[in-house]
């Protein structure tokens, strides 16, 4: 192996890196390159008037363009059932990209080099319209990416429709949303669909907050820093907190919501990748099946959670809005809008530290983090007058993106020893300046990894499977014993059930 020239590299890298910080940048630290270009690519939308190819797709790749990472080569086919012409969608996705693109001021010629990618076509996914004008339109040698922006009901029939009209290549990939599924023989079904069209590693199944920066920051702390992993463990944390609260309610998509309830949308899912990141062992190598196998344990070596360890809740009316039965529409919903609960990971690490996971709309606070509270110091030296505390580390993941440790200190001044508490806090807009505003937002990011063909920030597919085979039995119990959430106040921190479940192990809630 030649050691000079791999030694010599990351010089090199660094001071590429060096001299893309911004002129005037008020960073205190270097900024790394985030704008390596991607290949030429075709990415079809199906599904490419919806929602969230208007809110997300078309402006993350807005973004991605105006930061000089898409290359001009790349080409959008909009796919839909309404018969617009091309420019009939250009001037729907300009006009989505001046609502929904926030961060920088969309118009001129840049807007102009983006709507040039664009093209759109009427498909009848079920049938035969549209399906050669779409052949003809791709290329060969670019990147072929098939997103699926529709129903999961439709999954299985446009991934068949793909491969019976020769479009997917060996090397297509496609892109899949959440929900994955609405229990385990569901996300089989769909995983079975899918498996007859495509192989694994074509698969991007997207859980939004693996894109989140402050999320992947959870692998960067843990893994980038020495201090932390002699101390990640059952004997050092008394326990993990993972909240993800949320002040909105459900209007705008009571029907889905109300089927799904806070367990379906958001613990199988997002709060179960904030635990496996947290909680995972260290992968050895940032890869993708290295990452996720590792992931999966974490899934696999979760407890039953039994009756007595979850709550759920859902929110009455006041302070000017609706009940969650008011908003969902549904007077017999039986359907949760708050989770609580406590989960044991049972292995080597983590035996006897319990995980309580909580996530709610119509919360005080819009809020994730992820808290590690440390155990008290194990002799104490202080006297008994003193009250022991333990080191407490919070990851921010929105809003105000940072960390903060909770140390203790000295008091300062005269009167003998007396202890504080200081935060170390370090919120990653003041430590990185500016840079950190133009971030990419998740789906920006995600979709440059589907082009660059990276899978590591993607579910896999039995890693899905085991999280629903967790959810699954929590869900059946409370059809079978017929109970109700309890109600809660809307801005509040949920139903009181919610704090005795920490109350009881002699914990508390993080405030709100
Ligand atoms: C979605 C859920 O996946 O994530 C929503 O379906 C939730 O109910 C949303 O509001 C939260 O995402 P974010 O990025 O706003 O935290």
């Amino acid at each position: 192996m030649n050691f000079l020239a791999t030694a010599r590299f990351p010089l090199a890298r660094r001071r590429h890196a060096l001299q893309m910080a911004p002129e005037g940048s008020q960073c205190r630290y270097p900024m790394v390159a985030k704008t390596i270009p991607v290949e030429a690519f075709d990415l079809v939308v199906f599904g490419a008037t919806g929602d969230l190819a208007r809110r997300k797709i078309l402006p993350g790749l807005y973004r991605r363009m105006t930061a000089g990472q898409m290359p001009h080569t790349a080409r959008v086919i909009g796919l839909g059932r309404s018969r617009l012409e091309p420019d009939d969608y250009r001037r729907l996705a300009a006009a989505s990209l001046r609502e929904f693109v926030v961060t920088e001021d969309v118009g001129g010629e840049r807007l102009d080099e983006f709507l040039e990618c664009l093209d759109y076509l009427p498909v009848d996914v079920a049938g035969d319209a549209g399906w050669q004008e779409l052949g003809e339109k791709l290329r060969d040698d670019a990147v072929r990416v098939f997103y699926f922006s529709v129903a999961p009901s439709l999954f299985g029939s446009i991934a068949a429709r793909t491969v019976e009209t020769g479009l997917a290549s060996p090397d297509c990939r496609i892109v899949v949303e959440k929900p994955f599924g609405g229990d385990l023989a569901s996300a089989r079904v769909l995983n079975g669909d899918l498996a007859k069209c495509f192989e694994e590693r074509q698969i991007y199944r997207i859980d939004h907050y693996l894109g989140k920066e402050t999320v992947q920051n959870l692998m960067a702390l843990r893994f980038g820093n020495a201090l932390f992993e002699p101390v990640w463990n059952a004997q050092h944390v008394d326990h993990v907190q993972i909240t993800v609260a949320e002040n909105l309610g459900i209007s705008g998509r009571a029907e889905y919501y109300d089927q799904a309830g806070a367990m379906r949308d958001m613990v199988q899912n997002h709060i179960m990748q904030l635990l496996c990141l947290t909680a995972m062992e260290p992968p050895a190598r940032f890869e993708p099946d290295a990452v996720r196998d590792e992931k999966l344990k974490i899934i696999k070596a979760l407890e039953p959670v039994s009756r007595r360890d979850v709550v759920r809740g859902r929110y009455r009316a006041g302070g000017g809005v609706g009940s969650y039965l008011e908003e969902c529409g549904n007077a017999e919903s039986s359907s949760e809008s708050f989770v609580a609960l406590k989960a044991s990971v049972a292995n080597w690490r983590w035996s006897g530290t319990p995980f309580y996971l909580r996530t709610g709309k119509r919360m005080k606070s819009t809020l994730s983090e992820v808290v590690i509270v440390f155990k008290d110091p194990p002799h104490w030296i202080f006297g008994e007058q003193i009250d022991r505390r333990g080191n407490v580390l919070s990851i921010r993941l929105q809003p105000d993106e940072g960390i903060t440790m909770r140390m203790t200190i000295k008091d300062p001044g005269p009167g003998g020893m007396r202890l504080t508490e200081v935060p170390l806090d370090m919120t990653f807009a003041e430590a990185l300046g500016e840079s950190v505003k133009s971030l990419p937002d998740a789906y920006e990011r995600l979709i440059m990894d589907v082009v660059r063909g990276n899978q590591t920030l993607f579910m896999r597919g039995d890693e899905v499977e085991a999280a629903w085979e967790w959810v699954d039995p929590v869900i059946a119990d409370w059809t079978m014993a017929g109970t109700m959430p309890f109600d809660y106040d809307p801005g509040s921190s949920g139903p009181e059930e919610a704090l005795f479940l920490m109350h009881r192990d002699n914990r508390r809630w993080r405030d709100l």
